[in-house]
């Protein structure tokens, strides 16, 4: 009879640090892609540099959209593949929900932004607040992103041959090899220092 008493006594523990442990735990809650409009609320002010306003006029913002070209469609069909909006091979690249594959996305995403924000600086819910973003190892620890040259070399890499773009889904279309230091030239958004 005691040895059950004892066992009933543990199990009653158990269950009550069991119980306490889950209450008193922060809720960890899962990080989700927000859309870069949502970026844009804030980052659309001049006073911090508008990084969406730049980021809208480069081709980024259109990747998805050039799906539906006609040289889009044409190579598509012509290679036993989907519709290019369709397909997973030309997604990959050409927008923010699969290249971030796997993650969650908010209500505030759509996927015509192309290649948003989070594309580069992770999906972006846990660091969005602005307490956050304004301290680099916060941001770093909530899931951003920086950005350098390995940011970009998974969607641009080395020109491939029309058999190399089939086999390692590259893209049809890319003229020249990547050049980091060139082509960062042309999308740089920096942040307004002096009005800090
Ligand atoms: C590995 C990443 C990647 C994949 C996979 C990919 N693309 Fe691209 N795509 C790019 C990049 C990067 C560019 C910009 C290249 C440049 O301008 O040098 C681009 C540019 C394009 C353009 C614009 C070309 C122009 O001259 O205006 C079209 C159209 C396009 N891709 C269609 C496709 C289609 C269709 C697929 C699927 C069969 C595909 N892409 C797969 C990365 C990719
Ligand atoms: C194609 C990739 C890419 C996209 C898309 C992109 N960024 Fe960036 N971003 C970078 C890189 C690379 C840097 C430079 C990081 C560095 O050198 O410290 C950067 C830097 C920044 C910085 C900091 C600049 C500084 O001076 O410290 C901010 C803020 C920023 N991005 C916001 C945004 C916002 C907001 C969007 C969308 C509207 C966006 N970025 C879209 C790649 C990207
Ligand atoms: C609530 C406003 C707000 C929203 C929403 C927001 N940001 Fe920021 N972000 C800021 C502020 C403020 C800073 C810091 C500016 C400074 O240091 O002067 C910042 C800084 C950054 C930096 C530089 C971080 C660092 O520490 O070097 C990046 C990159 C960035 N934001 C990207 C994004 C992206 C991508 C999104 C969308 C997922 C986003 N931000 C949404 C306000 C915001
Ligand atoms: C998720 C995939 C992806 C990532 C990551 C990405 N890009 Fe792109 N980039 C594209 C696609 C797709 C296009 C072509 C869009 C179009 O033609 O509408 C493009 C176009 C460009 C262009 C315009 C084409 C040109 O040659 O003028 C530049 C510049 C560029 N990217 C620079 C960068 C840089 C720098 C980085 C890293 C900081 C980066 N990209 C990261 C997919 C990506």
């Amino acid at each position: 009879m005691k040895y059950i008493s004892y066992l009933l006594f543990f199990l009653f523990i158990s269950a009550l640090l069991y119980f306490l442990k889950n209450a008193l735990e922060p809720h960890k809650e899962a990080i989700v892609i927000t859309g870069s409009d949502k970026c844009g609320e804030c980052h659309n002010l001049k006073n911090i540099g508008d990084q969406f306003t730049i980021w809208k006029n480069s081709e980024h913002s259109g990747a998805y959209t050039v799906l539906f070209s006609n040289k889009a469609r044409d190579f598509a069909s012509k290679n036993g593949l989907q519709a290019p909006d369709k397909e997973e091979k030309c997604l990959k690249c050409h927008s923010t929900a699969y290249s971030l594959k796997g993650m969650e996305k908010g209500e505030s995403f759509n996927i015509s932004e192309g290649v948003g924000c989070e594309a580069c600086h992770g999906a972006g819910s846990g660091y969005s607040p602005a307490e956050i973003m304004r301290d680099e190892g916060l941001f770093i620890r909530n899931g951003g992103i920086k950005g350098d040259a390995s940011t970009c070399s998974p969607c641009h890499n080395t020109k491939g041959s029309k058999e190399q773009v089939l086999k390692d889904d590259l893209c049809p279309f890319q003229e020249e090899d990547f050049d980091y230091k060139q082509e960062y030239e042309k999308i740089k958004h920096p942040l307004n220092k002096d009005l800090k």
